[in-house]
């Protein structure tokens, strides 16, 4: 069987395809600059690591398209390869030049290899922003548009996809949300707010897989998404219900002066959980065109009213599942910066029914539970208190159960075992800045949880493992 070519095989997506692949026996070469150093998938794989995109710099023309550059390293890429599958991307809030330089020049690189190995299957997944009206404070979706441009002149036989916004664990765009969703008082953002309609990435993954073996899709262009569709606001609200229990507060900002206080933020170096040019998702429709939309998969919209995953007729049950999610998510952002996916989520609920152990009993350990259940910030504290002085407590092992369920996750690899671009010395400067930063919150977390910590112990409550939690 002839090899797909997938490129960007390390990513959200990527790492689905091979899955996917893997499970059709279709054998891959994948590409991306760093192959994942865990939990590699199975199957027929040979990774190559380079920059899509090289040193080309500048425009890249077309007629270039038989030049071999002086050291090639396309070079075998190709070896028995029948199609390409391209999904490398910056994306996420990449600077303008790294779009412009990866989505369109690195496209232009790969269209031309592939032309030069006589590899005419040319599968290039766009997304569905290249459609808003206006693409001018929107880097990403201009480089994709330009992307779209050179795949539809290469003389391949190629297919564009466009998927809407994808949502499934590990999912970027759902942690971004996620970000915003888990503040103090929840942003809306506009005036009217912008309609999606997710696609969960396993369907969207056999999906792309498909169209590779489809000729009818050939000189084509498909755009992909799920069943529901739901305002910004809406999902907002939800995965705010699903992370913190509750709607809670809201506050509508109007999107001129946030674009501009996001834009000198970005230029001094500050990381908001969304960029500027990111903001036109807020605003603008990210729905399937009737005429060259396939819904495909179940919706990946978290549930209406947060509740959907807790048995029916079990309000006790109800409560306690809504305080394991808040305690889960808050853990998720101290140990790997990043909400838990719902598959993440569920392991986690389902290990609290079958492991014993992880009930607080004493004052002491209500009390650090219950801390790090209202926010990551007392969690953080909480955490770091048990960490030194109380490491057999019940946060501390339900600390270390998710740690090991994020481990042993789809899409948690990168977050935690990701090798650090910044270098030696910038990873040592990082790691004492974080440490410094951390001194104020031990101490407080000190002040607090020695008195606690002290009385639970004087009024002796430990005594046998009552269920605090229901
Ligand atoms: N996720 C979404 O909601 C969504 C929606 C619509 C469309 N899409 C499109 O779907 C595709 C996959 O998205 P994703 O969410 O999986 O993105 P992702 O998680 O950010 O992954 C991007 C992939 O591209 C690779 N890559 C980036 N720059 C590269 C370079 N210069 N050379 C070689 N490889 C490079 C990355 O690998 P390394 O970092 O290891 O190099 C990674 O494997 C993208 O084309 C994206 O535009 C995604």
């Amino acid at each position: 069987m002839d090899r797909l070519l997938l490129t960007g095989a390390s990513g959200f997506v990527g790492r689905r395809v091979l899955a996917e692949a893997a499970r059709r026996g279709v054998p891959v070469t994948a590409l991306c600059r760093r192959p994942p150093s865990g939990g590699r998938p199975v199957g027929d794989v040979r990774w190559l690591a380079f920059d899509v995109a090289g040193d080309v710099s500048g425009e890249a023309p077309l007629g270039g398209l038989l030049e071999a550059p002086p050291e090639d390293p396309w070079v075998g890429a190709f070896d028995g390869v029948g199609a390409v599958l391209h999904l490398a991307a910056a994306t996420g809030a990449a600077p303008a030049s790294e779009h412009r330089r990866v989505n369109e020049e690195g496209t232009r690189r790969l269209l031309r290899a592939a032309a030069r190995a006589g590899v005419e299957r040319f599968v290039f997944v766009s997304t569905i922003g290249v459609r808003f009206p206006d693409l001018r404070g929107y880097p990403y979706g201009r480089s994709k548009a330009a992307a779209e441009g050179a795949v539809r002149e290469s003389g391949l036989r190629w297919t564009v996809v466009r998927p809407t916004a994808v949502f499934g664990d590990g999912s970027p765009i759902v942690a971004s949300l996620s970000r915003l969703a888990g503040l103090p008082v929840l942003p809306l953002l506009g005036g009217a707010p912008a309609r999606l309609q997710p696609v969960a990435v396993d369907a969207l993954a056999a999906t792309l897989l498909d169209v590779v073996g489809q000729p009818e899709t050939v000189g084509g262009t498909i755009e992909v998404g799920g069943p529901e569709i739901a305002t910004m606001e809406e999902l907002l609200r939800r995965l705010r219900q699903r992370l913190r229990g509750r709607r809670g507060p809201a506050l509508r900002l109007p999107l001129g002066p946030l674009t501009l206080a996001l834009g000198v933020l970005e230029r001094v170096g500050v990381r908001p959980p969304v960029t500027a040019g990111q903001l036109v998702s807020f605003v603008e429709d990210g729905v399937l065109d009737p005429e060259i939309g396939r819904v495909v998969g179940e919706t990946p919209l978290p549930p209406a009213d947060g509740s959907a995953d807790v048995p029916a007729g079990r309000a006790r049950g109800g409560d306690r599942s809504r305080r394991l999610r808040r305690e889960a998510g808050s853990l998720s952002r101290v140990l790997v910066g990043s909400p838990p996916g719902e598959p993440v989520v569920a392991r986690y609920l389902a290990a609290h029914e079958r492991l014993p152990g992880l009930m607080p009993s004493s004052l002491f350990e209500r009390a650090q539970v219950g801390a790090a259940r209202l926010h990551p910030w007392p969690a953080r504290m909480a955490d770091a208190y048990a960490a030194l002085l109380a490491r057999e407590s019940v946060l501390r092992r339900k600390t270390v159960l998710l740690l090991a369920i994020l481990e042993s996750s789809a899409g948690h690899h990168r977050s935690i075992d990701r090798p650090d671009a910044r270098g030696r010395l910038g990873t040592v400067a990082a790691l004492g800045l974080r440490g410094l930063s951390a001194l104020p919150l031990l101490a407080v977390g000190f002040a607090i949880f020695v008195p606690v910590h002290l009385l639970s112990t004087l009024l002796s409550v430990s005594g046998p493992r009552r269920g605090v939690d229901p």
